[in-house]
C-alpha cells in the first residue's frame, strides 16, 4: 500500500506563512532544494488545497521558474510526471496536465487510492491534510524547519487533532534548516 505524505516547510513556531501571508523566508537554497527534489522523485501523485495548487501551477506554466537552475528545472520535470488531484469547491479548470478537481474530500476515496497506488502520495496544503489528518490517513510528516520565528499565520499543523509519532529521519543543513521525517505510529 502506498504512503500518504505531509510535507512542509515551516518556521520554527510553526507556520507555513506568515501573519501577512509571506513565505518568501521558506524558499530551500540549493542544498534544501537537491534534497527536497530526491524526496519528492518517487511521489505519484500530489493531493493539493486549491491555494497550494495556485502556488504549485508555476512549476509547469513559467518556463522562467524552471529555467533559473538546473535545481529548479529537476523538480520542474518531476513534478510535472506527476499526477495532481486538486480539491476545491470554487476552481472550474486547471491550468496543467495530469491534473483533476475533487469538489470534496472523500476520506474513503483516498484509502482506496492508497490501497490501488504503486507510488506514494503526497498532501498538501495545511488546511486540506488537516482532513487527512482528521481521517487517520497521513502515514509520515516531513517537516523542514527553518530558523525564523514568524509569530502567527497559517499553522502547519492542525489543531484538535493528536498523534503518536515516531522519529524516523533527520538532516541537518549549512544554512540552519533541519528536515525531521516522522512516522505516524497506529
Ligand atoms: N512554507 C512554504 O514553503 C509554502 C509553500 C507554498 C505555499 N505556502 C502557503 O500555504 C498556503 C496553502 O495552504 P492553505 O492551508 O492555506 O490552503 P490549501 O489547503 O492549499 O487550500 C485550501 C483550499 O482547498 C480547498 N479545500 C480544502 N479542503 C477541501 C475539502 N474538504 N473539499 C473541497 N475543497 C477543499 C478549498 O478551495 P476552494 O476555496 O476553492 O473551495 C480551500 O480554500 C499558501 O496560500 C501559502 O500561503 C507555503
Amino acid at each position: 500500500m502506498a504512503k500518504l505524505i505531509y510535507s512542509a516547510i515551516t518556521s520554527l513556531d510553526g507556520y507555513v506563512a506568515d501573519p501577512d501571508g509571506n513565505f518568501d523566508w521558506a524558499v530551500p537554497d540549493d542544498e534544501v532544494h537537491a534534497f527536497v527534489n530526491d524526496l519528492e522523485r518517487p511521489t505519484g501523485t500530489y493531493l493539493y488545497g486549491r491555494r497550494m495548487y495556485e502556488v504549485m501551477v508555476g512549476w509547469e506554466t513559467d518556463p522562467a521558474l524552471a529555467g533559473q537552475s538546473s535545481l529548479m528545472r529537476d523538480f520542474a520535470e518531476l513534478w510535472q510526471a506527476a499526477e495532481k488531484i486538486v480539491y476545491s469547491t470554487t476552481l472550474e479548470q486547471v491550468s496543467t496536465t495530469r491534473t483533476r478537481i475533487e469538489r470534496a474530500f472523500d476520506p474513503e476515496a483516498v484509502r482506496q487510492l492508497k490501497a490501488a497506488a504503486r507510488a506514494d502520495i503526497a498532501v498538501g496544503g495545511p488546511e486540506l491534510a488537516a482532513h487527512a489528518f482528521q481521517a487517520g490517513l497521513v502515514d509520515e510528516c516531513r517537516l523542514f524547519v527553518t530558523p525564523i520565528v514568524v509569530g502567527g499565520g497559517k499553522q502547519s499543523l492542525p489543531d484538535e487533532v493528536r498523534l503518536e509519532l515516531e522519529l524516523v529521519d533527520e538532516r541537518r543543513f549549512a544554512g540552519g534548516v533541519v528536515h525531521l521525517r516522522y512516522r505516524t505510529s497506529i
